[in-house]
């Protein structure tokens, strides 16, 4: 949300009403800036505004930042019609502003960034800020010593022209290993399993550039980033 902004947008925005009900009770007089009784819906609101509604002050929590353990069975989607989202798992107000910074697929479990801050999402996501994504990966087959190199190296998705960046592959059993690639395309670890004749069979991550997933947080469930979490991003 930019301020300054209209009044009946920032009540809209924080009470989840629409714009039309709004301004219907901006007229009754409903809302109050600053003490004051206000009957114009255009009235311009900072942050330092305080703001009232049917006699309930109005906070604006500004931008919002949130680690989650995701479970397997939900979707990184904001709707879906056949499953549910990791929305449905944080019990927040005005979700509707949140996005998620690097999706992972329904099947796979483990960290998921939340935020509503548009700006440090793309810094996450971008190719070009090269932030690496850890993965905890187990394999159908076992790891061979030449599909550990060729991951290091850059191997041919199906589909893409380009090899894939240099990863960091690191084989934990004979059958898992943790990844950490700096890009993210879609099914990009399966697909990159896929190239060097495996197949990924169960897949979390740990970490997304400097954010650690907390080994105590317990999955579905969700805390918000530290401060320092989010400066290091
Ligand atoms: N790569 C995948 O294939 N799936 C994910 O969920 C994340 C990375």
């Amino acid at each position: 949300m930019k301020f300054p902004c209209r009044l009946d947008k920032f009540v809209s925005h924080l009470t989840e009403l629409p714009r039309t009900k709004v301004r219907g009770g901006i007229k009754r007089g409903y809302a109050q800036v600053n003490g004051e009784d206000v009957s114009k819906f255009d009235v311009s609101i900072t942050q330092a505004d305080e703001v009232t509604w049917q006699g309930e002050r109005l906070h604006y929590l500004g931008k919002r930042y949130f680690m989650l353990n995701k479970p397997k069975g939900y979707v990184c989607a904001n709707q879906d019609e056949l499953h549910p989202t990791v929305f449905s798992l944080l019990d927040e107000p005005n979700l509707k502003d949140f996005h998620i910074a690097g999706r992972l697929d329904i099947d796979t479990t483990g960290l998921v960034l939340i935020t509503n801050d548009g700006d440090w999402s793309h810094r996450i996501t971008s190719p070009k800020h090269e932030k690496y994504k850890t993965y905890l990966v187990e394999t159908q087959d076992p790891i061979e010593e030449h599909a550990l190199e060729a991951l290091r190296q850059g191997v041919q998705l199906h589909g893409e022209k380009a090899l894939t960046k240099p990863a960091i592959a690191e084989r934990l059993a004979s059958y898992q290993l943790r990844l950490s690639i700096a890009e993210g395309k879609y099914h990009q670890v399966k697909r990159m399993l896929a190239a060097v004749g495996n197949k990924v069979v169960e897949l979390h991550r740990e970490q997304v550039g400097h954010i650690l997933l907390e080994d105590s947080l317990e999955a579905g469930h969700y805390r918000p980033l530290s401060l320092e979490e989010i400066k290091l991003n």
